[in-house]
């Protein structure tokens, strides 16, 4: 197994694709999470590179370290380099009716890579996942998975090269036999050790991890590659996700398929501070894409964790610690404009600028930026949504 083989708990931190959380007052330590995962550290060199391929500045994401992690994306970039195509998979888990602002941090990256490399893309809605681990009806979980494509659609996936499925729609056939030869690779014990089930949990969660691990092959989507068996495979998301892809990778050797790689992002925090992620199933974390303007204010306001100092006089002196303040964190996966992003982090150091005022920024980047994506999911029809679903032949996919 690459890595390690235990699960990421240890004294100081748990991160697995169900909980993301530091031990009290401490922070996510992603140095550790690279060491323990066994990935390798995104560093600026490869930053350059994409520049260089893909002839255009790279996403914000990629600059300000927010994917810092990844497992031979530079085997991709040498492919692409040499004229060979790729394809993008990620996915979501809709357990929520909307998505919240972490859930875009992948998807926004992700609609950057498709443009950028014009390659095409599978996204899995794991409505089946959801329904065995929230307790969720089938039904209910494939209304969220649809209501969720809307908001996966509005971030502007290119409609000639993006196939959306739904794990109860699409499974079976292709899909299905590399599900059951992936399974026939990992015994219990493995997965137990992966993703910490124990003996109690259902049988439903010890065989789904084969289900998120079968889109890293291009065989499952015969429609779509045909036999371009050898076609690589890059997924983008947030490290909760590693411990499936980890799984993965092992397997691939063993059934004659590509590894696939990886690109992984930090995680989006709570507004109570970086000791958790955003995450759905609590709403005073989070700040969901269909919050009003009034929910963001008043969120921001009264949740947002402050690095200022506790008294102004204090906070004059001292200067505000921006390590641990959320605003600025929100800022800097956010504000595109660095100069801008770098006076702030100035003036609000040196205790210049107060909390309010650096709130009342981020207040305004981010209402600007869930307008734009009511907007856009507004102009989402059920056709297209068909359409995107629709497991079809994209005849210009790597044009
Ligand atoms: P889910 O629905 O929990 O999350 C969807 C995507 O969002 C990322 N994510 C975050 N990123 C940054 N900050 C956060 N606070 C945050 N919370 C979630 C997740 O890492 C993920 O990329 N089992 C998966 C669905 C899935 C999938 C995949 C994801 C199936 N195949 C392939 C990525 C790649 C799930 O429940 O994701
Ligand atoms: N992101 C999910 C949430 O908190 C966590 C989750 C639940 C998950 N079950 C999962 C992630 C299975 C990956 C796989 O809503």
């Amino acid at each position: 197994m690459e890595g390690s083989h235990e699960n990421a708990e240890d004294e100081n931190q748990i991160v697995t694709p169900w909980e993301v959380a530091a031990k009290e007052g401490g922070r996510i330590d992603y140095d550790k999470l690279i060491v323990k995962f066994g990935c390798q550290k995104l560093d600026q060199s490869i930053v350059q590179r994409v520049e260089k391929l893909t002839g255009k500045p790279a996403h914000v994401f990629l600059r300000r370290g927010v994917f810092f992690a990844h497992r031979e994306f530079d085997k991709i970039l040498d492919a692409f380099e040499k004229g060979e195509n790729f394809y993008l998979y990620t996915g979501r888990g809709p357990s929520s009716e909307a998505l919240h602002l972490g859930h875009l941090v992948p998807f926004m990256f992700t609609k950057y890579l498709q443009d950028a490399f014009k390659v095409p893309l599978v996204i899995q809605l794991t409505d089946d996942e959801k329904c065995m681990w929230k307790n969720l009806t089938i039904e209910e979980s494939q209304r969220l998975a649809r209501e969720n494509a809307k908001d996966i659609i509005a971030c502007g996936f290119d409609i000639s090269r993006t196939f959306i499925f739904s794990d109860f729609d699409y499974v079976g056939g292709a899909f299905y036999k590399n599900m059951v030869r992936i399974a026939k690779c990992v015994t219990l014990n493995q997965v137990r050790a992966i993703f910490g089930f124990t003996g109690e949990d259902h049988i439903g969660k010890v065989s789904f991890p084969p289900v998120q691990a079968a889109p890293s092959f291009p065989s499952s989507f015969p429609h779509l590659f045909g036999d371009k068996n050898n076609l690589r495979c890059l997924i983008p998301c947030a490290i909760d996700q590693d411990p499936y892809f980890r799984m993965t990778r092992d397997v691939a050797p063993r059934i004659g398929c590509q590894k696939p790689s990886l690109i992984e992002s930090l995680f989006f925090p709570a507004l109570q501070g970086e000791t958790g992620k955003m995450s759905a199933s609590d709403s005073t974390t989070a700040i969901y894409v269909t919050d009003s303007a009034k929910d963001i204010k008043n969120k921001v306001n009264k949740y947002a964790f402050s690095g200022g100092g506790d008294t102004i006089e204090n906070h004059r002196k001292f200067g505000a610690n921006l390590e641990v303040d959320i605003s600025v964190k929100y800022l800097s996966f956010f504000l595109e404009d660095d100069a801008e992003l770098e006076n702030i982090k100035q003036e609000y150091g040196a205790g210049r600028m107060l909390t309010g005022e650096v709130k009342k920024l981020l207040i305004e980047v981010l209402t600007n930026m869930v307008e734009r994506h009511r907007k856009a999911r507004a102009a989402v029809t059920d056709e297209m949504v068909d359409v995107f679903m629709s497991a079809r032949p994209l005849p210009d996919m790597f044009g």
